[in-house]
């Protein structure tokens, strides 16, 4: 089936100013979006998924700034857009659902408050009574009884806050949906229900969801493809069926290596890789990863390795994937 695009990243990069130097987030990332899909983005804690998330619209805040790329969005380049257009992208056309949506609803606001200001702020000319029309379609969708639409945010349940969060995604019919770890802090039977809704919602939709999460199974359950990433790189990408069935890059084998036989830990991780992830003020040269790599080449501390897709489907961003001129030869 021909897969039609959303949106292509081309050569995103984030940098943070710190005191202590430059920390590279976001190196060099170039992927694509497709409609409708679920495209699942794991790596350790971090590695620079939410640096990415928040770069695609375009919210990285000093002492952060987007230091290079393209996000081309409907053939336009959002990089290019001033204030205004880019106050309409953010809601109207993709959006973000935060890891504490606490922290991101208004204290003082009601649910219906949140919505009806969603779509007036991006859509002037609805009236207030078509507003909570379409607001209390979409909360009932999402599973929240219309009771709730008079409550505050500290009224719910840390699954309702979230959902809600959603409702505001979807309530403008945004094409790109951005859920930054949406369902960590949910017991694990709201977290699978509130899976199943977004699917649904997806289905219905039509909308790209960008899912970023430390729930390896989740993403396996949920997710069209996977993209993993290590140290500001996208390492491997591609569909979660040939991701899993046969992941190439020795991060990804080690990540989903590790799935069946470890336990959650009290941050909802499921992997923890030996060795310690890089200071990205200082990345290693070459391969980022290849300081834990046990099939470390020559190469991979020279040189960095371009993202290449494979005939297996993936594309994977490692040396023993690629032409060079020390291959076969170990360290
Ligand atoms: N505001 C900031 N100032 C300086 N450095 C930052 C800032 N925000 C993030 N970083 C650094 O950027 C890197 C990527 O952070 P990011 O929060 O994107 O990772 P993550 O993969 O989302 O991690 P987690 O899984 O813990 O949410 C980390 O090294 C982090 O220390
Ligand atoms: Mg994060």
């Amino acid at each position: 089936m021909e897969r039609e695009l959303l949106a292509s990243i081309q050569d995103l990069s984030v940098t943070y100013h710190t005191r202590i130097g430059p920390v590279s987030a976001v190196d060099h990332i170039s992927f694509d979006i497709y409609k409708g899909e679920i495209l699942g983005l794991v790596g350790e804690s971090g590695c620079g998924k939410s640096t990415l998330g928040k770069a695609l619209l375009r919210m990285i805040d000093p002492p952060g700034e987007i230091s290079s790329g393209h996000i081309i969005f409907d053939k336009e380049d959002v990089m290019q857009y001033d204030d205004d257009r880019m106050r309409d992208f953010r809601g109207r056309r993709a959006s973000m659902i935060f890891q504490d949506p606490m922290t991101s609803l208004n204290p003082m606001q009601r649910v219906d408050d949140h919505l009806i200001e969603a779509i007036q702020v991006h859509e002037p000319k609805t009236s207030e009574k078509d507003a909570l029309k379409r607001s209390s379609i979409m909360i009932n969708r999402l599973g929240i009884g219309l009771n709730r639409l008079g409550s505050y945010p500290h009224q719910l349940s840390g699954g309702m806050r979230q959902r809600v969060m959603t409702g505001i995604g979807l309530v403008l019919n945004a094409e790109l949906i951005i859920a930054d770890e949406a369902t960590t802090s949910l017991d694990v039977i709201v977290e699978a229900k509130l899976a199943d809704q977004l699917r649904e919602i997806r289905n219905e939709y039509g909308v790209s969801l960008l899912m970023i999460t430390h729930n390896i199974a989740l993403v396996a359950e949920m997710a069209d493809r996977i993209a993993v990433m290590y140290a500001g790189h996208i390492v491997e990408i591609g569909d979660v069926y040939e991701v899993f069935e046969k992941p190439l890059h020795p991060y990804t084998q080690g990540l989903l290596g590790s799935v069946p036989s470890i336990q959650l830990n009290d941050r909802n991780e499921l992997f923890k890789m030996p060795g310690e992830p890089p200071n990205l003020t200082h990345p290693p040269a070459g391969c980022r990863f290849h300081p834990r790599c046990q099939h470390a080449m020559p190469i991979c501390s020279q040189l960095e390795p371009a993202l290449i897709k494979q005939s297996s489907g993936q594309s994977v961003h490692c040396w023993l994937y690629q032409d060079h001129p020390d291959k076969n030869e170990k360290r």
